[in-house]
């Protein structure tokens, strides 16, 4: 099994055993992939979430996945970008960390990613795909846990510029690293 690779689609058809929520810091639902996930896992994940006190920028939090196909839903408020000088970056690392680390807690194999914070969010998404992946791969090579991670994207344009920047960052060996 591939440990990490880009694919194309509908995150709420996932059959990873968790799925990331991209979420507001009140994680009460919204628009997007939020809400979308909402939609698909139906009331019984709002009434969990309800119970959990919101949850800081750039930290995670599991709840059940319901009438989704993936077991779990690993929550994370991404940063709203303004412009790259308040710490966005750090944050959206964090939220990758969190959500690889709080899976690994709970021995959860794999794991589909959305592009966090690129929507309403307005994260430029190659300085995203950038932050994202760095995390990613950093945290893949310290731990065995999760065994597979997947970035899912909504679509084919932005599953591109993740390959694109898969390519400058990581293929190859060590010496064409920029
Ligand atoms: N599957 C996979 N990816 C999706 C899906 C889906 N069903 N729907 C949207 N996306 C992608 C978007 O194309 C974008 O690349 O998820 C990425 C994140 O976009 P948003 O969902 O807008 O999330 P974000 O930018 O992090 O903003 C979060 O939006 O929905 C509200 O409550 C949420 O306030 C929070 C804010």
């Amino acid at each position: 099994m591939e440990r990490f690779s880009i694919v194309t689609g509908d995150i709420t058809h996932s059959d990873a055993e968790a799925i990331v929520n991209a979420a507001n810091t009140t994680l009460l639902g919204g628009s997007g992939v939020d809400g979308a996930i909402h939609r698909a896992a139906g009331p019984e994940l709002l009434a969990e979430c309800r119970g959990l006190g919101g949850c800081e920028t750039g930290k995670a939090k599991l709840t059940r996945g319901y009438d989704l196909r993936a077991k779990y839903v690993l929550h994370t408020p991404g940063p709203i970008w303004q412009g790259g000088g308040l710490g966005e970056p750090a944050l959206l690392a964090s939220c990758y960390r969190s959500c690889l680390l709080l899976a690994k807690e709970h021995g959860i194999r794999t794991v589909d990613f959305p592009s966090i914070s690129t929507g309403v969010y307005a994260y430029p998404l190659p300085l995203a795909a950038t932050v994202a992946l760095r995390a990613i791969m950093d945290f893949l090579a310290e731990n065995d846990l999760p065994e597979r991670v997947r970035m899912v994207c909504h679509t084919e344009a932005a599953a591109e510029v993740y390959r694109q920047t898969w390519n400058l960052w990581y293929a190859g060996d060590k010496s064409e690293r920029m």
